[in-house]
């Protein structure tokens, strides 16, 4: 299997799998739409993630929602990584026609067009994601395995921003495993759901092998440093340079599991080269929870530059409190283990950071937008 498609190839994960597939040989073909967000207002020219890629791969300028651009890249293919998407979380709940069109009906399309022509596709891999399960995993004292629901803002707005469980807070956090309940608090998480659900659902029936990861919160070099509705390292980073203080929202000890993105890339290479995937979901995390105040703490560390941090209490409609993966699954079958701790990943990726232009902080702005949709308390 010496072909490989990858969707979305020029983003952030995408561009980091290609040069690693492009390295041990394999034959890159990139599907991407440079969409502006990611990438800025003059792709070709500015964005150093496609720029990373385009002389190593064979690159076409297109979406995936558009059946042409399919019928352009799929001659010869043997394995699809389809990672193109929409990716903000908080953006997904007001443009849900556009997350909606281009998460699921881009992966429709694609099945669509795998079932009714002639290729020689036989795997295809999906960036899931960990917003899938929405709330993380916990113990309940008396009833064991829980997952409770979204939280009530009611309470959020009082201060109150506990997890509870048919009214009680004593409960114990624990990793999240592949068996637990699915239940995404955004629209983001339902078009992960849903993509790959379906990818699942309809390759088996195509004799094609499906393999999905649920990324966790990935960082690293090469992270969109100028996106402001995703990557929470990022952000941070950019308000830090700006000389910005830092706003941690709700209590500050929400936490994320952090996982670098040469761990996210290894894990999904042995997915593509493992016949022990096929067929099978993976989380792909650190296994660890960090809390968000340590993160704003440690980068202002590494940047030396010393802005303020405060917690102001705010939040996100849609925002879980806790997640982090449960690992054991992808280390049996798959043998994979996270080899970046966290501290290690900061200090590569904040080196990374100085190296960069300092890019506009346009938080602000992006607040005010889910102010103004009611989505921001
Ligand atoms: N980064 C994370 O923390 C994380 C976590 C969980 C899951 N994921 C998933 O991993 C995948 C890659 O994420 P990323 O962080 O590299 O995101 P990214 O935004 O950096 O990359 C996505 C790429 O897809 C392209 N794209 C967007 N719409 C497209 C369309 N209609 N047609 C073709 N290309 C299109 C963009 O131009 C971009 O290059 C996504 O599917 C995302 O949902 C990411």
């Amino acid at each position: 299997m010496k072909n490989i498609l990858i969707t979305g190839g020029a983003g952030f994960i995408g561009s980091r799998m290609a040069l690693a597939l492009v390295a041990k040989g394999y034959k890159v073909t990139v599907l991407d739409n440079l969409s502006k967000q990611i990438h800025g207002e003059f792709p070709e020219e500015m964005s150093p993630l496609y720029n990373s890629i385009k002389d190593k791969v064979i690159f076409v300028k297109g979406s995936v929602t558009d059946r042409v651009s399919w019928e352009k890249v799929l001659l010869d293919q043997d394995v699809i990584m389809h990672l193109a998407a929409e990716t903000g979380t908080g953006q997904s709940m007001y443009c849900i026609e556009k997350y909606t069109e281009v998460n699921i009906q881009g992966t429709a399309l694609m099945l669509d067009i795998l079932a009714n022509t002639n290729n020689s596709v036989k795997k295809v891999l999906v960036a899931s994601s960990r917003s899938i399960y929405g709330e993380g995993k916990y113990i309940h004292p008396e009833l064991g395995d829980v997952y409770p629901k979204h939280r009530d803002d009611k309470d959020m707005l009082k201060g109150d921003f506990k997890v509870k469980y048919k009214g009680s807070d004593n409960l114990e956090l624990v990793a999240t495993d592949e068996e637990s309940k699915i239940h995404p608090s955004s629209v983001y998480g339902i078009t992960k759901q849903n993509q790959e659900q379906m990818i699942m659902a309809v390759c088996p029936t195509l004799g094609i092998k499906p393999v999905a990861f649920r990324y966790q919160n990935v960082y690293g070099p090469g992270q969109s440093l100028s996106n402001p509705y995703t990557g929470i390292l990022s952000i941070f980073s950019t308000q830090i340079r700006n000389g910005n203080g830092i706003q941690v929202f709700e209590d500050g000890t929400e936490s994320r599991d952090f996982v670098y993105i040469d761990d996210v890339v290894n894990a999904t290479i042995l997915g593509l080269v493992k016949e022990e995937a096929n067929g099978e979901v993976f989380n792909v995390g650190s296994g660890v929870a960090t809390d968000v105040f340590t993160v704003a703490k440690t980068l202002v560390e590494s940047y030396g530059i010393n802005v303020p941090i405060s917690i102001n209490g705010k939040f996100r409609l849609g925002d879980i409190r806790h997640n982090f993966a449960d690992m054991s699954k992808i280390n049996e079958l798959l043998g994979f283990k996270p080899s970046v701790s966290f501290t290690e990943g900061i200090s590569r990726f904040s080196k990374w950071v100085l190296e960069q232009e300092v890019s506009e902080d346009k938080l602000d702005d992006s607040l005010e937008e889910m102010k103004s949709k009611g989505l921001l308390k």
